[in-house]
């Protein structure tokens, strides 16, 4: 993970006013479009829910959830870069009036509580995780947080490369019940099946 998000974002920024390039969106865009097929075969909310994504960076999946239907999307993101470069991207995409922006930093801002009925997190916890420093602090303070903002019976999304489903079940079981997993690319090593990326769906049970 890179030191600096406001660096990362800074320079795709850059390329996003001289190029249209819209940057990395992380774990590729399948991990956006297997979310989407999932919400539109398994979701039974409405397409007015209130949906947040937690650490949206460049905003591409906003930009999908925008596409799909969902009329009140929020994007949460602590670099000012990136929601710089996502509200740009949205502009550009005429979606102003379905997505907003959250510049802040969710370990340390108090939101509102039980408000989103989905809450979307892609590479944002395993950024987290990485921290250099009180990561076990930092993961039970995130794992808190999205307690607090999701609805009761709401669903936590999370693509997750650093952490297996059993971990991610576990680590969220306080609050979280396994709703399912969305099946991602598996691999074969010494007749042990592997995956690079996981996708859960937790809801939220306490
Ligand atoms: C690995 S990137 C993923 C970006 C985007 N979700 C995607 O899939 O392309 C992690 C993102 O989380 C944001 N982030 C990390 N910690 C955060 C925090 N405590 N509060 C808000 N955003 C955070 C970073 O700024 C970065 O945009």
């Amino acid at each position: 993970m890179p030191d600096s998000w406001d660096d990362v974002y800074n320079k795709e920024l850059n390329n996003f006013s001289d190029h249209g390039d819209v940057g990395e969106v992380w774990f590729g865009e399948e991990s956006i479009f297997r979310i989407i097929r999932w919400l539109r075969y398994n979701y039974n909310g409405s397409k007015e829910d209130l949906i947040i994504d937690l650490g949206c960076g460049n905003g591409m999946m906003l930009v999908e959830l925008a596409r799909e239907g969902y009329q009140h999307l929020v994007g949460l993101d602590y670099s000012k870069q990136a929601i710089k470069l996502a509200s740009s991207i949205i502009s550009k995409q005429e979606m102003d009036s379905v997505v907003s922006f959250k510049e802040c930093d969710l370990l340390s801002e108090k939101l509102e509580s039980s408000a989103y009925s989905v809450a979307l997190d892609k590479g944002t916890y395993d950024a987290i995780s990485l921290s250099p420093i009180q990561v076990k602090e930092k993961c039970s303070l995130y794992i808190k947080k999205v307690h607090d903002i999701v609805k009761p019976n709401g669903l936590f999304i999370i693509t997750t490369c650093n952490w297996t489903d059993k971990e991610i079940i576990s680590q969220f079981s306080e609050y979280f019940g396994l709703h399912s997993v969305i099946p991602t690319p598996e691999f074969k090593f010494a007749g042990k099946v592997g995956k690079l990326v996981s996708c859960i769906v937790l809801q939220r049970i306490n």
